[in-house]
C-alpha cells in the first residue's frame, strides 16, 4: 500500500484498537490533507466516536500508526496535552464550565494551557465570537445560552487553540432542530476558508454539501471512502446502500402505501 504521507497532515495507519477482547477498530487507514474535509458516516455502534478518540489519544490503540505532519503520535512517548492543542475536538455536549463567563470558558486553552497573552487571546476570542454571531454573550454564563449557541461557543473554543485539524463528533445531535442549521453553517464557513476537518454526523443533507470525501464504516471497519457525490448517487457496497437508504423517507412512503 501506498502513501502520500508528504502531503497528508493526518495519516493514520491500519489502526486496531479492542475493548478487552472485542475488536472495535480493524485494520482502519485513512489519510487527511491539509483543508480537507472528511465526513464519517455509518451506523451506531460502527465505531465513529472511537476512531476520533484515537486520534486525539483518549483511547489506547492495540496496533497502528497515527502520523501528525509526519510525526507519529501513536507511540507511548506522546505528549498529549501538546497535540490536543494541534488537533481541536468538539463533541456532542458542549462541556462547558457551568460557573465560567462564556470569555472565560474561551481563554481557558489559550491562556492557562498555552500561556498566551490574556489580552491578544480576548482579541482572537472576540473576533470568533462576533463571526458566530455571540459577541453580545461574552460575558454571559452558559446557562443563559441556547443549545445552538452554546455549540458554536464550544466550536469557538476549539478554534481559539489555532488548531490544525478539528474533529466534530455528532455535535447537533443533541439540538433541537431548528437550531441545528446555525452550527452546521459555522462548520460549512470554516470548511471554506480551509480548515482541515473530520466531521461525524448523521445529517445527511449536510455531508453531501460540506464533505470532499465520504467515509463509510461499518462494524469497525472502513467500507468505502468516496466522493460525496460518488457516495450519495451509488455507494460501491451492499451495506453503503442499505445505510442511505434508511435516510430516504420515500421509501417510508411506499411501505405506508402498501
Ligand atoms: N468504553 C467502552 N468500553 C467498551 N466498549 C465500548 C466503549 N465505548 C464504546 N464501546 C463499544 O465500541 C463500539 C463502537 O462504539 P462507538 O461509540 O465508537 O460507535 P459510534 O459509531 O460512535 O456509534 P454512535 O453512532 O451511536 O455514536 C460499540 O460496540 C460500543 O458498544
Ligand atoms: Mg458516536
Amino acid at each position: 500500500m501506498t502513501h502520500n504521507s508528504q502531503e497528508a497532515l493526518l495519516e493514520i495507519r491500519e489502526l486496531h484498537k479492542n475493548y478487552g477482547a472485542q475488536p472495535v477498530l480493524s485494520d482502519i487507514s485513512l489519510s487527511v490533507k491539509k483543508g480537507e474535509v472528511v465526513v464519517i458516516l455509518g451506523p451506531s455502534g460502527c465505531g465513529k466516536s472511537t476512531l476520533l478518540r484515537c486520534i486525539n489519544g483518549l483511547e489506547e490503540i492495540q496496533a497502528g500508526k497515527i502520523f501528525l505532519n509526519n510525526i507519529e503520535i501513536s507511540n507511548a512517548g506522546t505528549q498529549w496535552h501538546l497535540i490536543r492543542q494541534k488537533v481541536g475536538m468538539v463533541f456532542q455536549s458542549y462541556d462547558l464550565f457551568p460557573h465560567m463567563t462564556i470569555l472565560d470558558n474561551i481563554l481557558l486553552g489559550p491562556v492557562k494551557v498555552q500561556k498566551r497573552n490574556k489580552q491578544e487571546a480576548r482579541k482572537q476570542a472576540e473576533k470568533l465570537l462576533d463571526r458566530v454571531g455571540l459577541l453580545e454573550k461574552i460575558n454571559a454564563y452558559p446557562r443563559q445560552l441556547s443549545g445552538g449557541q452554546k455549540q458554536r461557543v464550544a466550536i469557538v473554543r476549539a478554534l481559539c487553540l489555532n488548531p490544525e485539524i478539528i474533529l466534530f463528533d455528532e455535535v447537533t445531535a443533541a439540538l433541537d432542530p431548528e437550531v441545528v442549521h446555525e452550527v452546521l453553517k459555522v462548520m460549512l464557513e470554516l470548511a471554506n476558508e480551509g480548515m482541515t476537518m473530520i466531521i461525524v454526523t448523521h445529517e445527511m443533507d449536510f455531508a453531501k454539501a460540506v464533505a470532499d470525501k465520504i467515509v463509510f464504516m461499518d462494524q469497525g471497519e472502513i467500507k468505502e471512502i468516496a466522493s460525496p457525490s460518488d457516495f450519495f448517487k451509488e455507494p460501491s457496497t451492499e451495506r453503503g446502500k442499505q445505510f442511505i437508504n434508511m435516510f430516504n423517507y420515500n421509501n417510508f412512503v411506499k411501505e405506508r402505501e402498501k
